[in-house]
């Protein structure tokens, strides 16, 4: 296989310890550290101008090709397109949507010049591998400057139903766009599903057979490829000298209180608030709770220049505040509620130490923590996943308890009966879990992405 070259908008730090989050960055992060090759993408920096140069530093078998985005840029293609049409449309967010027409160019204009910046790097025999909703006109673009390569797409976060996507006025673009791809992936069944529609009824495509799409001349390959985690290097991770450490200070902390634990950007989609609120009706429905259970949210900042990100966030602060509150005392604080990032081991050893973890989103395209949550737990004695069953780790984990966040109470019986569940039904639950992703690892993912864009 020629070398490997992952295209991202963000490139994170592959600095050990210093902890990436975004799903994106932790899975990437880990196919190169194991196969190699090169990582080209956005350095998380802006300036007046678009930069003329790519920083390209070597560590190890990885080459980090970075380069920063023009003030410009970052609003038209980052903040806007990307992540006030694509980001709330794709999470079926139509009420969210502010599209600009001068956005969707600089989204155009920004791959282009993107695409330029990588072009010189590219070598014949490279493998490339886009990576997200930012860059679904890569292939076209890297196309029309002559690159024959192999080139794959993969979408990290849910592809939308035709209703939702039309209401992005340039739809068909995008599916033309992606239509240049060798291979385009998603993370379930449905996703893929909603994308084989789509381009069937808006874009005329036929189809070929289960995989494959014809359109114009070029023929659309799909597939479905769950991303997941390495669940021994996560129970290792929870059990290094300095996660038990952090264990100890967070029990030590609980004073013989019960756990639950969330752990998400601080993001629309990931339904913290409606959260928060479940945890505020278990208090009420189940006053035996009180005092004797705290909930700890992780949230760290997300696209804090977005108006919709503030929004949730000032919501946030509120709703906690509130609640601690009603139902907070002396010495005892219901939900604890930080926006920080810790490392990796110290964030897999609070799975560990909590009796529930709470994966709720609105809507996520897999969620990386819900099945870092599962890896993490003691065998002999695990804690219950209580998962939204709009997350696509919900069509892998038949072990969690599934929910639908938009009911409160629905929520908080759950989280009860997570609380109270017997040890053998969840370990039987945990176990069934634990299979699936040794069956299923985040190596498989990108092993099977690969080998099917070779062919
Ligand atoms: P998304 O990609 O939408 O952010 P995922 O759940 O798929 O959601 O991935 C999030 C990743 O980021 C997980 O690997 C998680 O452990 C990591 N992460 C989230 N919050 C933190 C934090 N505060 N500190 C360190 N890592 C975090
Ligand atoms: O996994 C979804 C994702 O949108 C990634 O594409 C992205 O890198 C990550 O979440 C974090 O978001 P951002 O790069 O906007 O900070």
């Amino acid at each position: 296989m020629g070398r490997l070259v992952i295209v991202s908008n963000r490139v994170a730090s592959i600095t050990p310890g210093k902890a990436s989050t975004g799903g994106l960055a932790v899975g990437i992060g880990d196919v190169l550290g194991k196969a190699g090759g090169l990582w080209f993408g956005w350095n998380g920096e802006t300036s007046p101008q678009s930069p003329e140069q790519v920083q390209v530093t070597e560590h190890g078998n990885i080459t980090l090709a970075t380069i920063g985005l023009s003030r410009k840029d970052y609003e038209q293609y980052y903040l806007g397109f990307s992540n006030n049409v694509l980001w709330p449309a794709f999470h079926y967010r139509s009420d969210l949507i502010r599209y600009q027409r001068d956005e969707y160019e600089g989204y155009q204009r920004a791959n282009l010049w993107l695409a330029e910046k990588l072009f010189p790097l590219l070598k014949p025999d490279d493998i490339i591998w886009v990576h997200d909703y930012h860059l679904i006109p890569m292939a076209a673009a890297l196309r029309a400057m002559g690159v024959k390569n192999k080139i794959g797409f993969f979408l990290h976060i849910p592809f939308p139903t035709q209703p939702i996507l039309t209401c992005i006025p340039p739809s068909s673009e995008l599916l033309r766009a992606l239509s240049h791809y060798d291979l385009v992936g998603f993370q379930t069944p449905s996703d893929r599903q909603a994308f084989v529609d789509c381009l069937t009824r808006e874009s005329g495509a036929r189809k070929l057979d289960e995989d494959n799409l014809q359109m114009e001349d070029r023929v659309v390959r799909s597939g479905v490829y769950p991303i997941s985690v390495y669940p021994d290097e996560i129970e290792d991770q929870a059990h290094t000298a300095a996660s038990r450490r952090h264990l100890r200070r967070l029990r030590q902390s609980l004073l013989d209180r019960k756990l639950i634990i969330s752990v998400d950007r601080l993001d629309y989609s990931k339904g913290q608030f409606e959260r928060f609120r479940a945890f505020e009706k278990l208090m009420e429905i189940q006053p035996s709770h009180r005092s004797a259970l705290s909930m700890v949210q992780i949230a760290p900042l997300s696209r804090s220049d977005i108006k919709t990100y503030q929004k949730i966030r000032h919501d946030l602060e509120g709703e906690a505040g509130r609640i601690n509150g009603r139902f907070g005392d002396i010495d005892y604080t219901p939900i604890r509620y930080i926006n920080r990032n810790y490392e990796r081991s110290t964030l897999m050893a609070f799975f560990r130490g909590a009796q529930v973890g709470a994966v709720t989103p609105l809507r996520d395209g897999m969620n990386l923590v819900a099945k870092e949550y599962v890896a993490a737990q003691h065998r002999d004695d695990p804690g219950v996943l209580v998962l939204s069953r709009f997350a696509g780790a919900a069509a892998e984990f038949d072990g969690a308890l599934l929910v639908n966040p938009y009911d409160t109470l629905g929520m908080a019986e759950a989280m009860h009966r997570a609380l109270t569940m017997p040890k053998e039904e969840r370990k039987e639950r945990h176990a069934s879990m634990l299979q699936q992703l040794k069956t299923n690892d985040l190596g498989a993912w990108w092993r099977r992405f690969l080998g099917d864009l070779a062919v």
